[in-house]
């Protein structure tokens, strides 16, 4: 800053920025372009590329439902450039691996699974009809991976959004969203929702966004919480029931919509359109499970709206509380958490400092999200680990929430 302020006195912005930018430039940025400068003897272009939190709003995107994600500060980062050869090499510094592509066979890659998520995106494109010319990448990033931060969605925006860029493909934000969904479905198979490439791509520093996931309409809105933080504490496990369930999940919610298809008219299109009334009014015909799946859907998409007037109101206490109840529903009626996501939210929901508690994204480990006041974060952080670590042995590790912007470029060539 000192540099800034006496060389702009002086008259001299040009050479006053590049000190500026270098001061504040992340390190991984600064990795991820040293390491292709070594490798490549070339100039790369750099995307960063965020994880996601979601306040409220859980397992309601692919059900045609709201969410109320922001995209973070911690974030994956791409030096890329194309290739002169028919192959390209790609470098995982977090992995400390390396693979060579051949672009005139493109396969699946046994052992390196983090290659798999650059090659669905190339996949995609060509699927479109964009032949997408080899190249040269490095990655980088500081999501924790399995921490429900969507590591793979950050990397996978980073690798759809730097190939529009390289190649002029022209494809728009929310058309770029549906494509790395799609890469994430066919090619990973993994059958998740939108929520979490969307809040990558479109994120906004300061805002969490509305999300409809059916239509992709979406607002800002800015996150005031005054005295109060998003804190994440991390279980440190991922059961590996989580795919499975997963899609298990999706099979009985599609088993319910079907059910109201049938009896209440066609025209309903997902089962965040179905009135709770119907749901009440068919609890004698419908499996008692597919009734609490349907149940915990539909609760959450009106309590997402109204947390939404919530926040925008100031009512932080209400919020949290609408917070809390997506737990419940998502432990009794979705039956997604597990013990350690349970006991993190147990202890911590009724202290005076807390506003909110619940597990966040698609359960069975991962992170709870929690609204703190700030000047308890600490000592509750310390309490916390401890009697987690006494009952599960893990040491407890804290995200403490920044927001920002979405996927975009932080250095051309
Ligand atoms: C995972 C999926 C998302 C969403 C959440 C649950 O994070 O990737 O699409 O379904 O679970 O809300």
């Amino acid at each position: 800053m000192f540099f800034f302020v006496t060389l702009f006195y002086q008259n001299n912005l040009f050479l006053a920025l590049p000190f500026y930018c270098k001061f504040y430039m992340n390190q991984l940025q600064v990795t991820v372009n040293q390491v292709f400068n070594n490798n490549f003897n070339q100039k790369p272009i750099i995307i960063r590329s965020p994880g996601r939190v979601n306040l409220i709003g859980e397992h309601t995107d692919y059900n045609g439902g709201f969410v109320l994600p922001a995209a973070t500060d911690k974030a994956a980062f791409l030096a890329i450039y194309p290739s002169n050869l028919k192959t390209g090499k790609w470098i995982s510094v977090d992995m400390k691996e390396s693979v060579e592509i051949d672009f005139t066979d493109l396969k699946p890659q046994i052992n390196h699974h983090w290659a798999n998520y650059i090659l669905g995106i190339i996949q995609q494109y060509e699927n479109r009809g964009l032949k997408v010319p080899p190249f040269n990448c490095v990655l980088a990033g500081d999501i924790p991976i399995g921490s429900g931060m969507s590591s793979s969605a950050a990397l996978e925006s980073a690798v759809g959004y730097a190939l529009n860029e390289l190649y002029n493909f022209g494809i728009d934000k929310k058309s770029l969203a549906k494509l790395v969904q799609q890469a994430e479905n066919e090619f990973i198979g993994v059958k998740c929702g939108i929520m979490d490439m969307f809040a990558s791509i479109h994120g906004k520093e300061n805002n969490v966004m509305l999300l409809n996931c059916e239509t992709l309409d979406f607002e800002y809105f800015p996150l005031n919480l005054g005295d109060y933080k998003i804190v994440l504490f991390d279980t440190g496990i991922k059961h590996n029931l989580v795919e499975s369930e997963y899609n298990l999940r999706r099979f009985q919610c599609e088993e319910g919509l079907s059910f109201f298809r049938k009896h209440f008219g066609e025209s309903v299109q997902n089962l965040s359109q179905v009135p709770l009334s119907w749901l009440q009014s068919s609890r004698s015909q419908l499996d008692p499970i597919v009734y609490h799946r349907c149940q915990y859907v539909i609760e959450e998409n009106q309590r997402i709206l109204a947390a939404c007037e919530d926040l925008q109101a100031g009512r932080l206490n209400d919020f949290g509380i609408k917070m809390t109840a997506t737990h419940e529903g998502l432990r009794n009626l979705y039956e997604v958490s597990c013990p350690e996501l349970d006991f993190l939210v147990d202890t911590v929901w009724h202290e005076k400092s807390v506003l909110g508690s619940r597990m966040m994204g698609g359960g069975f480990g991962g992170c709870t999200i929690n609204l703190i006041k700030s000047q308890a974060i600490d000592e509750l952080y310390a309490r916390l680990s401890i009697s987690y670590e006494n009952k599960t042995g893990i040491n407890l590790k804290m995200y403490s929430v920044v927001t920002a912007n979405g996927t975009e470029t932080v250095m051309t060539a």
